[in-house]
């Protein structure tokens, strides 16, 4: 079978969240799982210096108000992995966000930019655009792929079947009405059931309305955003797909994450044997300015700093976890608010709260091998990788239980104990008192040493494994290439 990934981020190369680490493991896994695996990229900078040996595959002249398109394939690392990346300079060819400008608005011409990616993405589907290699399956991650399944929808005669997973609803790549004829598309698209979204036209709905099936990162987010709340204006679409759409959990890339073998931290670990991870904790105290205080209970925190991440709860909730003797370490950066309010509060607490903003790929490492507790108070959650790296480094995710949060993560209470099922912290409502609870309740668990370390080997024997998604992955392509054949 022949897959191709449409993304607009792959771990190493560009990374802005957890999708860059998805489109960093998951195909590879595809691939030993004997899956013929491509990926088309859009020519970002540091794409096109990462891939190796890339050779030119077609000239695609001027498109979407780039002059000169070219798509070149190489290899992303050693990996194995064959990439396609778009080369648009005229669109590409900018400094930092993939998304954002430098004062953080959205690149003007980002209609553009991603229809281009999706028209690639579904050329390369329908085989017109690689006489060598064509897909049976096109599997489009996020609104900045979206696009290529209205593309596939529009061409009737197109063949191959589409996939579309949302790893964030609430990013939906909206555009104004007027722009709609940049696209190419044909009018009678521009609708209620088409991309028309309240006056506007949505990419997210591309792939929602128009992918043979659509998957999200966790079985829980699957129902969530069927449901107001959590539906982003979107869930009666969703819901009108009813079963087409499942949720499927990310993995951990062990070859990244794993504290045995982890060169970024100060000490590798096991479970078997982890005073390593006492002086991870200590060296990260130290880097840091906190109190090198064994008995601290030190929470951690590795984020995008948006409200999606319910960090305010972690400011509101600060008081009472430093009157308990816990300290708290923040590393991330996003909104210019929360950036202030953490690094007033480092200078209100010091020694005892500390704050780096930024983004720190090595930084990450050491803050989740040095943690004790990770807190993760997120509104919703797709899926959330940072809870998963924790407990694999044996640092106990705090949670609040939502999406796939609450998918990956066992609560602890004298039955979870008992069962030898508990594996961490959660807490219900959005609010600092539901949060300074748990942590109250994780500090007293922190103060009994063999529940302490019960819970962090019950949570480091987990295994959340991207060979176990491909799995899945594999199983639904198969299903879906299946139905796609009787309904032909
Ligand atoms: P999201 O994709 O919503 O940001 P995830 O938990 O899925 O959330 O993934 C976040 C990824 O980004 C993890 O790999 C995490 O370690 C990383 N990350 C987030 N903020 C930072 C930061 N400031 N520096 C380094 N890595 C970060
Ligand atoms: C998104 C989600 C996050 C998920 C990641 C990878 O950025 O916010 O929950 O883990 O995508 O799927």
């Amino acid at each position: 079978m022949k897959v191709l990934h449409a993304a607009a981020e792959v771990f190493p190369l560009v990374k802005t969240g957890g999708l860059a680490d998805v489109l960093g493991a998951l195909p590879q896994s595809l691939v030993k799982a004997g899956v013929d695996v491509r990926l088309v990229l859009p020519g970002l900078p540091p794409i096109k210096a990462g891939l190796e040996r890339l050779t030119l595959v077609r000239d695609l002249g001027a498109l979407f108000g780039a002059g000169r398109v070219t798509l070149w394939l190489g290899q992303v690392g050693d990996s194995g992995v064959f990439a396609y990346v778009v080369d648009a300079p005229f669109l590409y060819q900018r400094p930092g966000n993939p998304y954002l400008d430098a004062d953080g608005n959205e690149w003007a011409d980002n209609v553009q930019r991603f229809a281009l990616l999706g028209w690639v993405a579904a050329h390369l589907g329908t085989g017109e655009l690689d006489d060598s290699w064509r897909p049976d399956i096109l599997h489009a991650h996020d609104w900045h792929a979206a696009m290529a399944c209205a593309y596939i929808a529009a061409s009737p005669a197109a063949g191959v079947a589409t996939v579309f997973t949302v790893h964030n609803l609430a990013y939906q790549g909206l555009f104004d009405s007027a722009d709609f004829h940049l696209l190419g598309l044909p009018a009678r698209l521009l609708t209620p059931k088409g991309l028309e979204f309240h006056g506007q036209f949505s990419f997210m709905k591309a792939g929602l309305t128009y992918a043979d099936r659509v998957t999200t990162v966790s079985p829980s987010y699957a129902r969530e955003m069927a449901t107001e709340e959590f539906g982003c204006g979107l869930e009666g679409v969703i819901l009108a797909r009813g079963a087409d759409v499942s949720g499927i959990l990310n993995g951990v890339d062990g070859e990244i994450w794993n504290p045995a073998t982890d060169p970024h931290v100060a000490e590798a670990y096991t479970s078997s044997a982890f005073g390593g991870k006492l002086r991870c904790k200590a060296a990260l105290q130290k880097a840091l300015g906190l109190r090198g205080d064994p008995k601290a209970v030190l929470f951690g925190v590795v984020s995008r700093l948006t409200s999606q991440k319910g960090l305010d709860l972690v400011l509101a909730a600060l008081p009472s976890l430093l009157a308990e003797g816990g300290q708290l370490a923040v590393q991330g950066n996003g909104d210019a608010a929360l950036e202030a309010a953490f690094k007033a509060a480092a200078i209100a607490h010091p020694g005892r709260v500390a704050v780096r903003l930024g983004y720190d790929e090595a930084f990450a490492h050491q803050m989740i091998a040095g943690a004790d507790v990770m807190l993760v108070p997120s509104r919703f959650e797709p899926c959330g990788l940072t809870q998963l790296y924790a407990l694999r480094y044996g640092t106990v995710p705090l949670v609040r239980r939502v999406g796939g949060l609450a998918d990956t993560v066992v609560d602890t209470n004298p039955s979870t104990l008992q069962d030898s099922q508990a594996t961490g912290f959660l807490f219900g409502p959005a609010t600092s008192e539901a949060l300074g609870q748990t942590v109250s309740q994780a500090i007293k668990a922190f103060a009994q040493p063999k529940v302490w370390r019960q819970i962090m080997l019950q949570g480091m024997a987990r295994s959340f494994s991207w060979p176990n998604a491909a799995n899945q992955y594999l199983l639904l392509y198969e299903d879906t290439l299946r139905r796609r054949k009787v309904l032909l």
